[in-house]
Formats: structure tokens, sequence, C-alpha cells
């Protein structure tokens, strides 16, 4: 194994392996992989020097802007949901870069409280819930998620959910950004297998290390579903 590239595309690759084989050796149930989950990135978020720390993100402002600025091109119509929405910051991007109206859905009670204090007048659209079995008060036009926020056999299953319960008929789900080596598109190889069609993707390569890309593809949910 590639050390260097594991890291570059997940810096808590080890960890994050560790806590999916006690998941699937019934170690962890499914409450338990969440919290193991949440108690590797919650803390640390909450404890970031920066915006963009407490999202998640290690780089600076500008590398923000170049990594997660591919989720931009994936947006449509008016509403946005970011599924994980952390402290807000993907929230305030996506506004400032497309217009669209957005709404955030946080797992962690504490970052969706950190989440509202940065941006009290969306207070009102930061929800509690896992994304997999929430039932949302309304729908969105873009849906945004990474699969990796369930456990590896719930990933269908969470975009089934999203597609069908979350996402306005017309609309699309957004995955990514996500990060992958640039020579085969796995991700999407992977969700295209379980009878998905891609509708669109964005990229841009990881600077520092070529033989990664960002990259974000998205599913459109047809009218009549
Ligand atoms: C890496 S941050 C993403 C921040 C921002 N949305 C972005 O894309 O840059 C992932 C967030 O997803 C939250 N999360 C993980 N699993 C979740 C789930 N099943 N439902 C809702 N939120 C979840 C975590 O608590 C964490 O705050």
């Amino acid at each position: 194994m590639d050390e260097k590239l594991e890291r570059a595309k997940e810096r808590a690759w080890r960890e994050v392996a560790a806590i999916d084989a006690a998941h699937a050796a019934a170690e962890l149930d499914d409450a338990g992989w969440h919290a193991a989950m949440a108690a590797l990135v919650v803390p640390a978020y909450l404890a970031a020097p920066t915006a963009e720390g407490g999202s998640g993100h290690s780089g600076t402002a500008e590398d923000w802007e170049y990594s997660r600025g591919i989720v931009a091109a994936g947006i449509a119509g008016e509403t946005f949901l970011d599924v994980g929405c952390a402290n807000g910051l993907l929230m305030e991007s996506v506004h400032r870069w497309t217009g669209s109206e957005p709404f955030g859905l946080e797992l962690s009670p504490e970052l969706a409280g950190l989440a509202r204090r940065r941006n009290p007048q969306w207070a009102d659209r930061i929800f509690v819930g896992n994304a997999l079995g929430w039932e949302p008060p309304r729908r969105f036009d873009t849906v945004r998620t990474g699969l990796e926020y369930v456990p590896g056999q719930q990933r269908r299953a969470l975009v089934t959910h999203l597609l069908e319960r979350i996402v306005t008929p017309g609309g699309r789900l957004v995955i990514g950004k996500f990060n992958e080596q640039v020579e085969r598109r796995s991700l999407e190889e992977e969700v295209a297998s379980w009878g998905f069609r891609v509708a669109g993707r964005a990229e841009r390569p990881q600077r520092g290390e070529p033989r990664i890309a960002y990259r974000a593809f998205w599913i459109a949910r047809v009218q009549s579903s």
C-alpha cells in the first residue's frame, strides 16, 4: 500500500479502515460505527482554529476554494441541502458561488449548533439527523452528500433514500467532493453498477499530488418518480 497516496485520499484513512473492519466483524453496530466516526472528526472540527478546519479541510482558504469549488458545477435550482454540513462553511460557499438558498443536515448536534451560530440567519434551516432515514420537512433542488457518511454496505441505500425522499423531482444528488486516483473513476463506476445513471461530473487535479483528483458527480432525479 502506498501510504502517501492513501493519506492524500483520506487523511484519517488508517483509523477509518479500523472502524470499518470492526463494523464488518460485527464488533460495532451501526450506532457504534457512527459514534466512532464522530469521535474521530467532531472534536477536531470543533477545536479547529480556521473556518475551513471546522469543515474538515486542512488547507488554506484558497485551497478550500480550489478543492470544494468543484461542487459549484453540480448545483442546479434554487435550494441546496448540504448533507453533513459541519460548521456550515460549504453552505456559505455554495450560496456565494451560485446564489442558491442553502440548508444543512448534520449528525452532530454540537456541529449543527456551531453552524447555526456562524449563520444565525439560517438557524432554522440547519437540521440534526442521520442522512440515512432522515425525513425532511421539505425537498431540495440539489442535495450534496458524501458516501463515506454511512457504512459501506449502506451506501446504495443512502443514494436511494436521498434521491427518493429528499431531492425534488427534477432535481439532483451531488456526490463529492472526494479524492480519487486519477486513472479510474472507481466511485462513479460503483454507483453506476447499482443502477444509477451519472448525469454529470466535475474534477480538478490535487495540487502537490497529481496522481489524485478532486472529484464530484451527480445523478438526476427524474420528474415523474
Ligand atoms: C468532512 S465534513 C463535510 C463538511 C462540508 N459539507 C464539506 O463538504 O466540506 C462531514 C460532516 O458530515 C457529518 N456526517 C457524517 N455522517 C453523517 C450522517 N450519516 N448524516 C449526517 N451528517 C453526517 C459529520 O459529522 C461531518 O460534520
